[in-house]
């Protein structure tokens, strides 16, 4: 899953998606035999357009999905936008809660949690991002922290939610930094997190964890050959059709 961020242009984003089809015919087929789901989050302002370009294509193996969403389903909320409208424009994914949500614009767990259900419940497929900050990881609060993240939705949600939404563990201190996590550390945290998820329910074994933080063509395929982390969220390397290709490659290694 490529998260373009707060980044492209009409240009941009027309080229991106146009090397994708070119370059991506490999994957196009893996898709068609259902062994990845690719999906690109632009933002809102060109969901509409990479929509159409990607209805142009015969079945695109291309998926779209949004960055963020309200929790309300219409009204006076200047700014915001609902899960139906981007169920409306093609939307099947929605990433929930990045930690840049909750750094930069102050979302709390429970907001998080009440934007999960309603994109849950408006058919979307939530992307529940958790993560600890380099001070929670360094005072040894790592699995707190995401306990904590996690349980504020398995709180208010039926735990049967987790079986169509995902899960993306994303380290704070890994974004945008060039820092990833080794394999072992996010397996170690990936199979915490779905153990708290066996708990309330047996799903998890097909609950889908992505793990996300400079995630680059030359690490992904030692992180995705860990057991419990089942593909990527991906920042900066998904505005590179090369990259991410190479990326989506790397998850099909033993698939
Ligand atoms: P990054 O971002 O790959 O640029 O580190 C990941 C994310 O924030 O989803």
């Amino acid at each position: 899953m490529g998260n373009w961020k707060m980044n492209g242009s009409n240009s941009m984003v027309k080229n991106l998606i146009k090397e994708l089809f070119n370059e991506g015919e490999d994957i196009q087929r893996a898709s068609q035999k259902n062994l990845i789901d690719c999906v690109v989050c632009p933002p809102f302002v060109y969901l509409q357009q990479v929509a159409e370009l990607l209805n142009q294509k015969k079945d695109s193996f291309l998926q779209l999905g949004a960055q963020n969403v309200y929790c309300e389903s219409e009204g006076a909320y200047t700014g915001e936008t609902s899960a139906s409208m981007l169920q409306d424009v093609g939307c099947r994914y929605v990433i929930i809660g990045h930690s840049e949500r909750r750094q930069i614009f102050g979302e709390e767990n429970d907001l998080i949690a009440r934007k999960f259900i309603k994109a849950y419940d408006t058919r979307l497929i939530p992307v529940l991002c958790v993560g600890e900050t380099r001070e929670e990881r360094e005072s040894g609060s790592t699995f707190d922290i995401v306990r904590q993240q996690l349980q504020a939705v398995m709180d208010l949600a039926p735990i049967q939610y987790f079986e169509r939404a995902i899960i993306a563990y994303e380290p704070v201190w890994a974004i945008g930094t060039g820092l990833t996590a080794t394999p072992e550390q996010a397996e170690e945290v990936h199979g915490y997190i779905r153990g708290l998820v066996t708990e309330y329910h047996d799903i998890a074994s097909q609950v889908r964890i992505l793990y996300g933080g400079s995630v680059k063509a030359n690490n992904a395929a030692d992180l995705f050959s860990k057991p419990n982390i089942d593909g990527g969220l991906i920042g900066g390397a998904s505005l590179n059709s090369k990259e991410f290709l190479s990326i989506c490659r790397a998850a099909l290694v033993g698939v």
